[in-house]
């Protein structure tokens, strides 16, 4: 089943880019920006990835990205992704990236999507990898601040696909991002939004992004299982949801595995993804792995991805067509 996965042609649409920052790449940078970091070995710096929810998580994912500085940084984050994704035959990849997590620290956003972008552009033509980005708020920050982002991002709206929503959901419904999902659709960008696995509230969160402010897809949303008149909403809309099985295992007390399987049988647009790869060890091949699928889901898991993907309908068949 390994190999049938490894030849499959694959797709991430789940997937921080922050959260790619493996342990090697963290030394080299922290000594290029001559920043001291509290660990002396990759195995000291694994061990203190003790998280064991969504806040704990958090909490080493922002300090891991203090070393990310210049444009050069951006780059080369982007591109150790795009050629592990390439190594694993994922074809395309929409990429989240927090500018928050950046301006907030004096890091400018034209230096973020800048390296970024020079990355997915030589990615295309060196590895063959197609990706797009996805610009995600911080809903930890007052909506204000994410409002101010996205009229920041104007200038470059023609290297970002859509806009998220991610960090802290305690407290943080979607319902706070109304107006600035409103201008985000006015100016083009598609939506998503993660509703993070067993958060309070899970299930009306989701009844936020989908009825309240209509979002493309949502990323997680096992919870919509607890709600059936919802699940039908999703099926009537072809909503997709972008699980991510080994994360889950992280911040909750398993991988969700049963509730994504019941949720593709009933067909819903289900997809597996990584989320934060360096932190949840495991890539999309390690993540459709750990599911146990059989042959035939697992065609349409990545029939369900390349469907969803917020690409063009000729691009979209044509990656369709190479599963076939
Ligand atoms: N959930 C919420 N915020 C995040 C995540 C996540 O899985 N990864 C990076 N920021
Ligand atoms: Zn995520």
């Amino acid at each position: 089943m390994k190999d049938f996965i490894a030849g499959l042609p694959k797709c991430e649409l789940h997937l921080h880019i922050e959260g790619t920052l493996e342990p090697e790449l963290k030394f080299e940078l922290a000594q290029r920006n001559g920043i001291a970091l509290p660990y002396a070995t990759v195995e000291e710096m694994r061990a203190a990835y003790a998280f064991d929810d969504l806040p704990s998580f958090l909490g080493v994912y922002y300090e891991g990205m203090r070393v990310l500085r210049t444009e050069p940084d951006f780059y080369d984050l982007a591109m150790a992704y795009l050629r592990k994704a390439a190594s694993q035959n994922v074809r395309y990849a929409e990429i989240f990236f927090d500018p928050q997590a950046h301006t907030s620290r004096g890091v400018p956003f034209d230096v973020v999507i800048r390296g970024l972008r020079r990355a997915l552009m030589d990615a295309h033509t060196q590895l063959g990898v197609r990706a797009q980005l996805i610009m995600c708020f911080l809903r930890d920050f007052q909506a204000e601040y994410a409002m101010a982002t996205l009229l920041e991002s104007l200038p470059y709206k023609e290297w970002i696909v859509g806009v998220g929503l991610d960090s802290d959901e305690k407290g943080n419904p979607p319902a706070k991002f109304a107006a600035v999902y409103e201008r985000a659709r006015q100016e083009g960008y598609l939506l998503t939004m993660h509703c993070d696995v067993d958060q309070e509230n899970s299930v009306e969160h989701i009844r936020q992004c989908i009825e309240d402010i209509q979002v493309n897809r949502i990323d997680h949303g096992v919870n919509i299982l607890e709600d059936p008149a919802l699940v039908q909403q999703i099926l009537d809309k072809g909503i997709g949801l972008t699980c991510c099985p080994i994360s889950n295992s992280y911040v909750t007390d398993s991988m969700k595995a049963e509730g994504i399987r019941k949720l593709l049988d009933l067909g819903v647009r289900v997809t597996i993804n990584s989320d934060d790869p360096a932190y949840f060890p495991g890539y999309v091949q390690e993540n459709l792995e750990a599911l146990e699928l059989s042959r035939e889901e697992l065609l349409q898991v990545q029939r369900n991805a390349f469907e969803i993907t917020w690409l063009p309908r000729h691009l979209k068949d044509a990656y369709l067509a190479e599963l076939e």
